[in-house]
């Protein structure tokens, strides 16, 4: 890898915020034990990802204010290498990685109090990390022992969160491309289980809802992506209405909707879709008519993404779409409610949309970054809760900026409720993409799969 690689130019670009007397400690993720010798899959840190693109387990980084990396793995072993697979190594990684040092990790404890002395600010993540603090406490005891020889030991511990967290909140052209990749990918697993669910019922066969996660999980293999970005939801007829449901083994009925929210990782970067369709291939006329609002209210959050706008616009924009429907559909009542601004005011629209409409994206399915605006800290304003009379603060929502990837993810999940008409009971009802802000509006990297009913139920006739 060359120093011209996108690692090397965040960490360039990290180690400018560091400050002179600056140094950063970086860790990936520890392996973790899932029974007796056997691990969970490891997934590495996604910071230390960021930094070096290295995923291995067991290695750290350190990174120096004036630019300088040194990253700590594990040592070349021919016997560990037999069983558990190969090892880059300290000798290899400066010219694979662009680090301008290397060292086994067993010299870990010993270096690390070395490249801490006579600094004046150790930064690294904060309540991220179980047991970092400890480590770093450590270090740093043991450079203290030393002051009386003459070294200095820094005063101060920030939390490198602030600074890598704004820089992964603005994606670059390295990571977006890789995001696109991801995307489409999703896109067609969604595909691939919609056409599984028409044509198994057109069979007569039992189908159940892990038959459709096979073929999300199939797809993704297929197409290089290294497992699932979150536990896929696949979920059908009333369990859609269970927000965190998991593929389970339910039927999936003839008549029912299935809402399949899955997305693949790819190269340490997530997708995450939902799309809701009809199990057969045909909506019935109450589904038909709850699907084409839930998709409104998402056109109008699309429309609401873009530079300068707020992040929480897309979703003012749909709860002001899925208000006048439920009064228009009857699902609320207007002669109790009033008007669709009274419906918002009052929050009545609670019951049946419950969560935010986006979330950042990146790394992370719910990806790092501050939904404040940081260049309006400390303003805020307080309103009443009026479902639970509670005094909400209020501060200022994060400005979109091109680069910044989030997803629009409006829904609507009936459960039986009295006075509420019964053709919508047990219906729920997700749509969401992944959104690039760009200077006049949003890129929808999902659109690999449908989304308009019709076309839908085009995709799935036989
Ligand atoms: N799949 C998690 C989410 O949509 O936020
Ligand atoms: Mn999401
Ligand atoms: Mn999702």
């Amino acid at each position: 890898m060359t120093n011209n690689s996108p690692y090397a130019d965040r960490r360039a670009r990290l180690a400018a915020q560091l400050g002179a007397g600056g140094i950063a400690i970086v860790p990936t993720a520890p392996e973790r034990q899932r029974n007796r010798d056997s691990d969970y899959l490891f997934r590495h840190d996604s910071y230390f990802f960021y930094l070096t693109g290295f995923t291995e387990p067991n290695a750290w980084l350190v990174l120096e204010g004036n630019g300088r990396s040194t990253l700590f793995c594990a040592p070349k072993d021919l016997e560990r290498e037999i069983w558990d697979g190969y090892r880059l190594g300290p000798e290899a990684a400066p010219h694979a990685l662009g680090v301008d040092a290397a060292w086994s990790i067993d010299e870990l404890d010993k270096q690390m109090p070395r490249l801490l002395e006579n600094r004046e600010v150790v930064w690294y993540n904060f309540a991220t990390h179980k047991g970092l603090e400890t480590r770093v406490d450590q270090w740093l005891q043991t450079v203290r022992a030393r002051v009386r020889y003459g070294a200095i030991c820094p005063e101060e511990q920030r939390d490198l969160c602030g600074p890598l967290d704004e820089m992964r909140l603005v994606k670059d052209a390295h990571e977006l491309d890789v995001m696109r990749k991801a995307a489409a990918i999703s896109a067609k697993a969604h595909i691939r289980a919609m056409k599984l669910s028409a044509n198994m019922l057109r069979k007569g066969d039992d189908v159940r809802e892990y038959h459709l996660d096979a073929e999300l999980l199939h797809e993704f293999r297929l197409n290089g992506s290294q497992y699932p970005a979150y536990g896929s939801i696949v979920a059908a007829g009333a369990n859609a209405c269970v927000l965190h449901y998991r593929a389970d083994v339910a039927p999936v009925k003839d008549g029912d909707l299935v809402l399949i929210d899955a997305g693949c990782e790819l190269d340490g970067y997530a997708s995450d879709i939902t799309r809701t369709f009809p199990a057969n291939g045909r909506f019935t006329g109450p589904q038909r008519a709850l699907y084409d609002l839930v998709l409104a209210s998402q056109d109008a959050a699309v429309a609401a993404t873009k530079a300068g706008a707020r992040f929480t616009d897309p979703h003012e924009a749909t709860v002001k779409v899925l208000a006048q429907g439920l009064l228009d559909l009857k699902i609320l009542d207007a002669k109790k409610l009033g008007t669709a601004e009274d419906v918002i005011e009052q929050r009545a629209y609670f019951p049946f949309y419950m969560h935010r409409t986006g979330h950042w994206l990146g790394m992370d399915v719910h990806d790092c970054g501050s939904y404040v605006e940081p260049s309006q800290i400390g303003e805020t304003s307080e309103r009443k809760d009026p479902l639970s009379g509670e005094t909400i603060t209020n501060r200022p929502s994060r400005i979109l900026r091109p680069g910044m990837v989030l997803t629009i993810e409006p829904g609507l999940y009936v459960r039986p409720t009295e006075g509420v008409p019964d053709e919508f009971w047990n219906l729920g009802i997700r749509i969401e993409d992944d959104a690039v802000v760009t200077e006049t509006g949003c890129e929808l990297i999902s659109r690999g799969v449908p989304v308009k009913a019709d076309e839908i139920e085009a995709l799935m006739k036989a």
